[in-house]
């Protein structure tokens, strides 16, 4: 290929041979405004080893980069960490040039690849099962592979390289940004972005992310670096992303209270900035966030930190607008924890805005603190009043909450 893409020696002899997808803008549907990169590495030993693949239409790029180091066709093995196709959809390619290549994966791996490349001949490729525990010579290195179930899928593993002590981390402790640097000292926004992948992502997961943790510490394991699947990579004092991803995973919260909403005619919009006005005048930090002008990723990335949210929901025909039924849905299966809710809503006659809010959060396992405002039409003094006061109840109950620093 004669493409000018070059790799990156991330440690002796080991490079990232990834690519930067600087236009990714939605992946699938948790917006990207900065892009994202999908991080594939390459282990030059006695066996010549792949880590892990990229987007299939980018391709090129990462074959590129191989090639300025080694021919791809002596690739020897190639480590599947996970089925997802930003990881795995070059597999094939890889495949076709390294018929004799062995693929190392977890059992649901080889599984959920072969049902995806079928097509492409996986039902002949030679794969190895492999499982927490299992270490695979390379010559003078050695990887052992560490199972993550559910992090984020039933198949997804990460690989632990002993003698370098990097740990290949596939879609843990990554972020969704495309940059020209590669390691976390070379830019200033690393962690920032870690919380917004963990929070859309991984949000659910809390339970596996400790689980990988105490696998980490009885393994006795070492970490220099995590190389990541995505964004660049923990070189400078990685344990801030190990002890990052435990604070995110325990649930604990700064004293904020978010206004989340969206209005037709203004009214509920009125209730929600009053509702931010009483939460500031108790010195409690307060964001208001209408649902179609701002990126709901951005705003998943707010309720990580946030103990109390409040939801202003208009009614159309009988129910929320579509934003805020769709927002509420998504934050369903995000599955947030010890979070405190409050509903309020401009209707004209029957309502079902509040209601359906209300049922939505409870049904995510939020606490409602108090029963939803709804007002009729244009809001009055008395509704603009009590819309204060319950701004007021919300910025105590956020700093009074207990699972804060
Ligand atoms: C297309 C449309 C459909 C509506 N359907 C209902 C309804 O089914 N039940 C109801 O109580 N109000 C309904 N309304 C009235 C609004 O809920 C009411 O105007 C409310 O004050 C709007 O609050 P907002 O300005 O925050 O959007 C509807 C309004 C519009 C524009
Ligand atoms: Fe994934
Ligand atoms: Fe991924």
């Amino acid at each position: 290929m004669e493409d000018e893409y070059y790799p990156v020696e991330i440690s002796e002899n080991i490079y990232w041979v990834g690519v930067i997808d600087w236009n990714l803008r939605d992946f699938h549907a948790y917006a990207t405004p900065k892009g994202s990169s999908y991080n594939s590495y390459l282990i030059l030993d006695d066996k010549i080893t792949l880590i892990d693949t990229v987007k299939d239409h980018l391709a090129d790029e990462m074959i590129s980069r191989i090639e300025k180091v080694v021919d791809p066709a002596k690739i020897d093995y190639v480590v599947a960490n996970h089925v997802e196709p930003d990881h795995s959809s070059s597999l094939s390619r890889v495949m076709k040039m390294n018929q004799n290549a062995k693929i190392f994966a977890t059992k649901r791996a080889k599984d959920g690849l072969c049902q995806y490349y079928r097509p492409y001949g996986c039902d002949s490729w030679d794969f190895e099962v492999v499982d927490t525990g299992y270490e695979l010579d390379l010559g003078k290195r050695t990887l052992a592979f560490i199972e993550t179930p559910m992090l984020h899928w039933p198949d997804s593993m990460q690989t632990y390289l002993k003698e370098d002590r990097i740990l290949f981390s596939n879609d843990g402790f990554g972020q969704h940004l495309a940059s020209s640097h590669r390691f976390n000292d070379e830019v200033d926004n690393a962690l920032e972005e870690a919380s917004e992948y963990y929070a859309n992502i991984l949000m659910p997961f809390s339970k596996p992310v400790f689980n990988l943790l105490e696998k980490v510490e009885k393994l006795n394991i070492e970490i220099d670096m995590i190389a990541t699947g995505h964004g660049i990579i923990w070189r400078d004092n990685p344990g801030q992303i190990i002890d990052a991803y435990r604070k995110w995973a325990s649930g604990e919260t700064v004293p904020k209270v978010l206004v989340i909403y969206d209005s037709m005619w203004g009214s509920t919009e009125k209730m929600a900035k009053v509702v931010v006005e009483g939460i500031t005048s108790k010195g409690i930090e307060a964001q208001l966030l209408h649902l179609r002008k701002n990126e709901w990723s951005m705003i998943i990335r707010e309720i990580l930190e946030a103990p109390v949210i409040a939801i202003g929901s208009t009614t159309i025909n009988n129910g929320p607008l579509h934003s805020v039924a769709g927002f509420l849905t998504h934050l369903k299966g995000l599955r947030p924890k010890n979070k405190k809710a409050a509903v309020f809503g401009s209707y004209g006659w029957g309502g079902g805005g509040v209601k359906f809010a209300e049922s939505e959060l409870e049904n995510t396992g939020v606490e409602i603190v108090e029963k939803g405002i709804q007002i009729k039409f244009g809001p009055d003094k008395e509704d603009l009043k009590a819309c204060r006061e319950l701004g007021i109840r919300l910025a105590d109950i956020a700093s009074l909450d207990q699972t804060r620093t």
